[in-house]
């Protein structure tokens, strides 16, 4: 009932959204026809976002996201209710703050995905293989992953990220996260920094954040999960690694791979002080 009143009220959203993506869309054809420059997109796209902040589509994905943490699941036929996400077991509140960090069950450095994966072992009985599959919803494929990240995250907006990192394996983990962030390599010889290590560098219209500027590397992280207009999905920040990999034509990124904890690490730990404001809007 309530996901219903839900659903009518974002459908509204939707169409908003709907409409004003037409307009923008027409709004940035006259502004490179008439050729007013980089600026007056770049506000176009600002303008965009603004409007869309109003209704959230994300929220679906947060509902569902809450009621998949309370369901009985698995063989063992038991909720997530009793996972420990960092602050002890059973909080969520705020528990995307503090990762990704070292657990002494598991003896792993585990961000949010790898250590729902762990829980959903340890407490559920799922096989390792069967709780990391399908990370990444579609259009016939929902899921559950992405529902959960949503929940969690959104259980931490206003909070301050604040990633310990002193801890020896996730200072290790936060060094190889640097490594990779700036390490080369591939067809065109790119490395993140080579999109994302310099101000004011802009791909097909869209602003490409300086990684390495502590406001930009804030705002980046605490925005993450999104919904995505364009996909009309709510992705987490392991999409955005996995796409941005592809973008950079390097092999393809192993969902819960030490490769994607060690960077998230530095990612999160560089957006630390920032304010949670997930799952946001995005293009
Ligand atoms: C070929 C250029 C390119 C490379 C290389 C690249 N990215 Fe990206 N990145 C992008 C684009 C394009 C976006 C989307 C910007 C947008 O939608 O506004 C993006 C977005 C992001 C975002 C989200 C920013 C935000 O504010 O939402 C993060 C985080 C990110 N990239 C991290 C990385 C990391 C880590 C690497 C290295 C593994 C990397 N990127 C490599 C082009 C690149």
């Amino acid at each position: 009932m309530q996901n219903a009143m839900l659903s009518q009220r974002l459908l509204a959203g939707v169409i908003a959204v709907f409409a004003i993506t037409t307009a923008s869309v027409a709004a940035m054809a006259q502004s490179s026809l008439t050729n007013q420059g980089g600026d007056q997109t770049a506000k176009e796209i600002e303008r965009y976002r603004q409007a869309l902040g109003d209704g959230n589509p994300a929220e679906l994905w947060e509902a569902r996201g809450e009621d998949l943490w309370k369901q009985k699941r698995g063989p063992k036929n038991v909720s997530l209710e009793q996972c420990d996400l960092g602050l002890g077991a059973g909080m969520v509140k705020g528990a995307y703050t503090v990762l990704p960090k070292h657990f002494e069950d598991s003896g792993k450095v585990e961000d949010l995905e790898s250590r729902l994966v762990t829980c959903m072992v340890m407490l559920q009985g799922f096989s390792y293989i069967e709780a990391k599959k399908n990370p990444f919803g579609g259009p016939d494929n929902k899921s559950s992953m992405e529902a959960l990240v949503a929940y969690i995250a959104g259980a931490s907006r206003g909070l301050k990220m604040n990633v310990s990192g002193k801890q020896p394996d996730e200072k290790r983990y936060y060094e190889l996260g640097k490594k990779m962030f700036f390490h080369r390599g591939g067809t065109h010889d790119f490395s993140c920094s080579t999109c994302h290590g310099a101000s004011g560098q802009r791909i097909r219209l869209q602003d490409l954040p300086n990684l390495l500027k502590q406001d930009q590397a804030q705002r980046a992280y605490t925005t993450w999960p999104a919904y995505r207009v364009s996909q009309g999905e709510t992705r987490s920040f392991q999409w955005r690694l996995y796409d941005c990999f592809r973008q950079q034509r390097f092999p393809e990124l192993e969902f819960t791979s030490e490769a994607s904890i060690a960077l998230t690490m530095f990612l999160a730990k560089n957006a630390n002080g920032g304010v949670m404001n997930a799952p946001a809007i995005k293009r």
